[in-house]
């Protein structure tokens, strides 16, 4: 079997204050993969491409990144990471943080400049036409809406022109057609993509497999979405679908629903 591009083999974490989240976590996504990383609030989606992102370390176990342990000390090499932070990006939930620029022109250049590409206000151009950001290039960040701040952080993302990304909850912030586009744009593209949500309508056009956390540290599923998406029970243990009592007229039934709901 080739090197996966990222393995999780047996990883545990646990935050500062002692709280696990994951205790023995396994799973290795390849190149060009398509993937879905379902769970309810708190089940620790962000936590693991947090993890899969290297600004976590794991509390035991190891993560590998084309077959490359990322401990601490290699992620401290300036050839890796400059290497690894242009291959591997992640669109937080929340990417005001991301954002510290002057203009969203030069958010968006900083990264392919910091890499010391010679083009990067041609990708600067590319981008903000993709993402309609055109008219905001001059416009300060942090004066933005929330969605428009999501997609500046994404833009500047893709400027990098990564190999793996990981999103974090996009259809939270981003309107429907920016999301449309992502999966026009993204899953036509060679690129590996991670992919959370707890929008079990969306999921099904996010990817091809499903990796479901099942809320007490574990993985509950790995496989194809859409059988997963078919499995009632499951979403149902995940804490994806639920139980719920329906009037109609007089009757009264309870049956499992999904709701299609995401929080940010
Ligand atoms: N910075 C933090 N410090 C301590 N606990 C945290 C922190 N961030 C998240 N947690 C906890 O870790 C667990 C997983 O959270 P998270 O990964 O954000 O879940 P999800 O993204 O699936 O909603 C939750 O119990 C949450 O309260
Ligand atoms: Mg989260």
């Amino acid at each position: 079997m080739p090197d996966a591009l990222l393995e999780f083999s047996g990883v545990a974490y646990a935050w500062p204050d002692g709280r696990p989240v994951f205790a023995d976590l396994s799973f290795r996504i390849a190149a060009g993969e398509k993937v879905v990383l379902l769970g309810a609030n708190g089940a620790g989606k962000s936590t693991l491409l947090r993890l899969a992102n290297g600004l976590l370390p794991p509390s035991a176990g190891s993560i590998a990144w084309q077959g490359q342990l990322l401990s601490p000390s290699l992620l401290r090499q300036r050839d890796f990471a400059r290497s690894f932070r242009q291959a591997n990006v992640l669109l937080f939930q929340h990417p005001e943080a991301m954002l510290f620029n002057p203009t969203v022109r030069e958010e968006i250049a900083y990264g392919p400049q910091q890499l010391g590409l010679a083009d990067s206000a041609a990708r600067v151009d590319r981008w903000a036409a993709e993402l309609g950001l055109q008219t905001l290039l001059d416009a300060a960040p942090f004066t933005l809406s929330g969605g428009q701040k999501q997609k500046v952080a994404l833009a500047c993302l893709l400027a990098l022109d990564p190999q793996f990304l990981a999103l974090d909850e996009p259809s939270a912030s981003l309107d429907p057609a920016t999301v449309g586009w992502l999966i026009d744009t993204l899953l036509d593209s060679g690129r590996t993509l991670l992919i959370s949500t707890h929008n079990l309508g969306l999921a099904a056009e996010l990817g091809e497999r499903a990796l479901i956390l099942d809320g007490n540290g574990r993985l509950l599923y790995d496989g194809p979405l859409e059988r997963a998406l078919g499995d009632l029970p499951l979403l149902q243990a995940a804490g994806l679908a639920h139980r719920h009592r329906h009037r109609h007229g007089a009757a009264t039934h309870a049956h499992l629903h999904v709701h299609d709901w995401e929080s940010s």
